[in-house]
């Protein structure tokens, strides 16, 4: 058994710092990409406050497919360049969304999901997975939140 803890009332970039540190260390020496997306999905779940839905879709041919996550069962395959997962997947790029109900196009998944953000996982330039984060306040997600998940996709571009 692993016990990871991080404040998360401490400054969001060493929250962040450290939340990588954690899953580098779950991660390191194991090539098996299902348990280490298990294993990150659930630190997330742990240490990120506010959220509802915390997981990985993985790039499969032209679509995202869901992959290990923690919250309610969510939409299992999503079309590239459709919601927010795969509009961060075709365009290769992370997307910070304030408000759900506000954006056409939103798959809703689950009900309670307000704000969102979604970064991809890139290897070699390609998108092999995206991690979605949902939070059931409206704007929960800032740049901080978005930099510090952009370090862990980095990290994770070798590990899944
Ligand atoms: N709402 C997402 C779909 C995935 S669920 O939130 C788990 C979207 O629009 O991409």
């Amino acid at each position: 058994m692993y016990d990871f803890a991080a404040d998360p009332a401490q400054p969001k970039p060493e929250f962040y710092r450290e939340l990588v540190s954690a899953a580098d260390a779950l991660t390191a020496g194991e090539s098996d990409t299902i348990a280490n997306m298990a294993n990150v999905a659930a630190l997330v779940w742990q240490l990120v406050p506010e959220l509802n839905w915390a997981g990985f879709y993985r790039a499969v041919g032209e679509e995202l497919v869901l992959g290990p996550f923690c919250g309610k069962p969510a939409c299992i395959r999503i079309p590239f360049g459709q919601g927010v997962c795969g509009t961060a997947a075709a365009r290769a790029q992370s997307q910070l969304v304030a408000d759900v109900h506000a954006l056409p196009g939103h798959i809703a998944c689950e009900l309670a999901s307000r704000s969102e953000l979604v970064v991809p996982v890139l290897r070699d330039g390609a998108v092999i997975a995206v991690i979605d984060l949902d939070a059931p306040r409206a704007a929960r997600f800032d740049d901080e939140d978005r930099v510090g998940i952009e370090a862990l996709a980095t990290l994770l571009s070798r590990r899944i």
